[in-house]
């Protein structure tokens, strides 16, 4: 069988923030393969924002601390290679897109990037408009930063991060600040950038929407990697999450999982799936449906 290379691979990952006793990542090891779309998800300081940082490789390059174990990004290992080579390749989206913004405004701050590659102007205006088309600030390239709502900011960051053409793209709860809408055309820009083999780390909250498209999701708990697993197997079964109550699951996956309980279905109609589950009601409200529905 041929053999794949990971592009990121995390080996017994632990970090320590410098000034805290606490320890706030330990002991993670995963990998993420190409063209992969890794979701993370895990309760509010559990350590995912600080899990991004240290696959960025700003820890323990700019965010000082005792970090122990090893990442490699596209066989870099991230203590060896500074944070500036790394960016070339790896993009990231923080979770505080204030923090990001650089420019006085959208095209200052979309052109910072690629002109310290030393692209010329044309290349860059040429990139950027429709990447502005695709985070949907069409006609922004002058607007103030300092004007922008956070929603619009957000998709700046986003916007931002997409000028590197990054190989793979971290993104820190890219929808925290957008309208239902705005979360849609997020995550079908996301899925398109996984269709171009863009490899995806996304940490939000949205699960249902991170359950259609993830491969993979990293639940973390207190610090470590506590599952990983395919969406479906994830919430085919949630009782482990439902008993907790630190993760929300896909709503109707737990509508299914009701009916589980009530021995009204069985578990393998369980699905975090829209359509999947659509298809499973019509066929248990005896409509028409392409499943042989049975209770067994
Ligand atoms: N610079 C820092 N110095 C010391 N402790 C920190 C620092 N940054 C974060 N922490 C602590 O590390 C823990 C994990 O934080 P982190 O931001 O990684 O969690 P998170 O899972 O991203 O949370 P959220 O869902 O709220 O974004 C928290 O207890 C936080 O207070
Ligand atoms: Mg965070």
């Amino acid at each position: 069988m041929e053999h794949i290379e990971p592009v990121i691979s995390v080996k017994g990952l632990s970090f320590r923030y410098r000034m805290s006793e606490t320890v706030i990542l330990n002991d993670i090891s995963f990998d993420i393969f190409p063209g992969e779309l890794v979701g993370i998800v895990g309760a509010s300081g559990s350590g995912k924002s600080t899990l991004c940082l240290c696959l960025k490789g700003l820890i323990p390059h700019a965010i000082h601390g005792e970090m122990n174990g090893d990442i490699w990004v596209l066989g870099q290992n991230t203590r060896e290679v500074p944070t500036e080579k790394l960016a070339v390749d790896v993009g990231m989206v923080f979770q505080d897109p204030e923090s990001q913004i650089i420019g006085l405004t959208v095209i200052e701050d979309l052109a910072f990037g690629p002109e310290n590659l030393e692209h010329p102007p044309e290349e860059i205006l040429n990139r950027m408009l429709p990447i502005l088309d695709k985070v949907k600030l069409q006609g922004f390239l002058n607007r103030e930063t300092y004007k922008m709502s956070g929603g619009q900011k957000q998709r700046l960051a986003i916007a931002n991060a997409l000028m590197m053409q990054p190989k793979v793209l971290i993104l820190d709860e890219p929808t925290s600040e957008l309208d239902p809408i705005g979360k849609e055309e997020v995550y079908s820009t996301i899925l398109e950038l996984k269709k171009n083999g863009v490899t995806v780390v996304l940490v939000d909250h949205a699960i249902e929407e991170m359950a259609e498209i993830a491969d993979r999701i990293l639940v973390i708990e207190e610090g470590k990697l506590k599952y990983d697993d395919t969406p479906k197997n994830h919430f085919q079964s949630p009782e482990k999450f439902l008993e907790k109550g630190w993760l929300r699951i896909p709503q109707i996956a737990e509508a299914l999982h009701a009916l589980k309980g009530k021995d009204l279905l069985s578990e393998k109609y369980v699905t975090p799936f829209e359509e999947e589950a659509i298809s499973t009601l019509s066929a248990w409200l005896g409509r028409e449906s392409n499943v042989q529905f049975t209770v067994d």
